[in-house]
């Protein structure tokens, strides 16, 4: 993740004019212990124990580099972790030599992820001592090294005990504490906070979006995970879901409406269970397209813990992000299975600005698997909930994560993995082999049987089926016309702009002048495109599984394409 010196760009959001803590205090407020109840970093000093001041805690000018790992998540997080710090006085660097700080938002998901942090610390580490026996650093200028993220909560008494690879470790939910375990670690205090929390979601905290290319921007809209698949370590690392108060979110997404950006990823976990029960529903704009209440859950899927009840989910929020800002973007990760309701696929069929690119995670093809994973469905059931994307969503773009050799899959069970990536041609997949995580269902009770080389081997066939799907399917695209929203000029020419389709797919085409407008009766003069630009094109060759190369038709807008319906 790049750094960048801080401007003055975060801004506070009002906090929800629902009533808050911080508007009826309760007990909790007085306590210094559980980071869910702390307020804004404005508020620090006043929650600080009495052994710390606030002075203590500033920054004063410190420089901090921040290295991010992991999902989208990670990297909305570093936007917040930016944002606090820059409140509490440090400025970002681009420089890990030059920090004073170097801050690593780390990754848990599977061991590879892992043994990248420790080879970089131990890097980091390597060059700090080689910059002071030169010289180049001051004795009395210690420099910090902060763990956050991911791997925090399970490996904390290695990181600052055994190794000393760290001098702060602070978990995804405890970001507020950072400005004081920073200063005790300034202090020769080692310091950790990885409490994890039920409430915490960083709603008043504007994110410092310095490295954005300011036309995507992510908004993390709930935290955490309650599905416990017995194979993943998030529910451990990221705790409990709860999601922030629609108004919050509303208040982000209009302001980077605002600022010009284009495209908005809405991020969570599991960022389709989102739920606010305290939302005012009444203020729907479309009363006709409000929430119709449909089942929470689809047929064929359960949940471990019950949904909350709640008239405002995912599929309400979409519609009114979508019809307050018509010509932005929206996309959403990484969602699950169960919660693709109707009501949520046909706001996804209704309005031309939600894309119609959805991530589906399978993890297998195989019943007796996704039992053993404790995904809450079966086969059957997945397969249910692609007909009815292809019936309501015919031309969405369909993408899924897999793991291969988990606890106990037979060769058979391979082959129905298989089976599932040719029936359903994924337009996009995530692949991996699995990696046995500690603590998780699967490390407790069940056996990582599947020796190394299977796991690779059917890896390997899963990618290889994947492709060959996902090739067929990109040729298929020749002769469509799409929306691609420009991101800027392409790496492999400089005579060519590359942008994404509403399916996500790249292409690069040529930067031609085009006619202003599709409408051919009035097409205006031709124009130069720019970054941020919505461009009609018309693809011409598939050049990959994952591109395509297309001839600009016109500069055009969501509405213009949409209404067009051009073949
Ligand atoms: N909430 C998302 C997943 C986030 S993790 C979902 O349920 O889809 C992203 C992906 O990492 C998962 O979908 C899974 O395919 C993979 N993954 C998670 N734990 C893993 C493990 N222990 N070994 C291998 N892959 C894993
Ligand atoms: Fe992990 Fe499952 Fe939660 Fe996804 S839904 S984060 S795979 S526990
Ligand atoms: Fe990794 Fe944590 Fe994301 S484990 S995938 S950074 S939620």
């Amino acid at each position: 993740m790049p750094g960048f010196a801080f401007r003055c760009l975060a801004r506070r959001y009002a906090t929800s004019s629902r009533p808050t803590l911080a508007s009826a205090p309760t007990l909790r407020d007085f306590l210094h212990t559980d980071s869910s109840t702390r307020g804004p970093l404005d508020a620090t000093a006043e929650l600080l124990p009495p052994y710390v001041d606030a002075a203590t805690i500033d920054g004063a000018g410190r420089s901090v580099y921040i290295e991010t790992y992991g999902c989208q998540m990670n990297v909305s997080d570093t936007e917040v972790v930016q944002s606090l710090l820059r409140d509490a006085g440090y400025v970002l660097s681009s420089s890990v030599d030059a920090a004073d700080v170097v801050l690593l938002n780390t990754c848990a998901i599977r061991d590879k992820a892992e043994a990248t942090i420790w080879a970089r610390l131990r890097e980091i580490r390597a060059q700090h001592r080689r910059a002071r026996q030169r010289g180049e650093m001051s004795a009395s200028a210690p420099r910090v090294v902060g763990l956050l993220g991911c791997m925090g909560e399970r490996l904390k008494g290695r990181l600052l005990e055994n190794e000393r690879l760290v001098d702060v470790v602070c978990g995804p939910d405890a970001y507020r504490s950072l400005p004081r375990l920073l200063a005790s670690a300034r202090a020769g205090q080692p310091s950790l906070d990885v409490a994890l929390s039920l409430e915490e979601t960083y709603a008043d905290v504007a994110p410092v979006r310095e490295g954005s290319d300011g036309i995507s921007a992510f908004v993390s809209i709930m935290r955490g995970c309650n599905n416990m698949c017995s194979y993943c370590i998030v529910p451990f690392t990221r705790g409990r879901e709860r999601s922030r108060d629609a108004a919050s979110i509303a208040r982000e997404v209009a302001q980077l409406a605002m600022d010009g950006y284009r495209e908005v990823t809405l991020l969570g976990q599991n960022v389709n269970s989102y739920a606010d029960p305290a939302a005012d529903t009444s203020a729907f704009a479309d009363a006709e397209a409000s929430p119709t209440s449909s089942g929470v859950l689809r047929e064929g899927f359960s949940s471990k813990v019950p949904p909350p009840r709640a008239s405002y989910r995912f599929a309400q929020l979409m519609e009114e992000l979508a019809l307050a800002h018509p010509e932005m973007r929206f996309r959403f990760t990484s969602p699950h299975p169960k919660d693709f309701p109707d009501d949520l696929l046909r706001v996804i069929a209704k309005y031309p600005n939600v894309c119609e690119s959805l991530h589906i995670p399978a993890q297998s093809g195989s019943s007796a698997v996704l039992e053993a994973m404790r995904r809450g469905y079966t086969r059957e059931a997945y397969d249910a909930l692609i007909r009815r994307v292809r019936e309501l969503l015919p031309n969405a773009a369909i993408s899924s994560d897999f793991i291969s050799g988990f606890c106990g899959e037979t060769e058979e069970d391979h082959l129905a993995t298989l089976d599932l990536l040719r029936t359903t041609r994924f337009d996009k997949a995530f692949m991996f082999a699995y990696s046995l995580r500690e603590k998780t269902h699967a490390h407790r009770k069940l056996v990582d049987d599947v020796p190394e080389p299977t796991k690779q081997r059917r890896l390997r066939e899963v990618i290889d089926t994947y492709n060959e799907g996902a090739r067929t399917a990109n040729a298929a695209e020749v002769g469509r016309a799409h929306l691609v929203l420009l991101e800027g000029i392409s790496k492999r020419s400089e005579l060519e702009w590359i942008g994404r389709t509403d399916t996500n797919k790249r292409v690069v085409f040529k930067r031609d002048r085009v006619p202003a407008a599709l409408d051919a009766q009035h097409p205006g003069s031709a124009v130069e495109l720019g970054p941020g630009d919505y461009v009609a094109v018309r693809v011409s060759e598939a050049i990959s599984a994952n591109t395509l190369r297309a001839v600009p038709l016109a500069r055009s807008s969501i509405q213009e394409f949409s209404a067009a319906r051009l073949a």
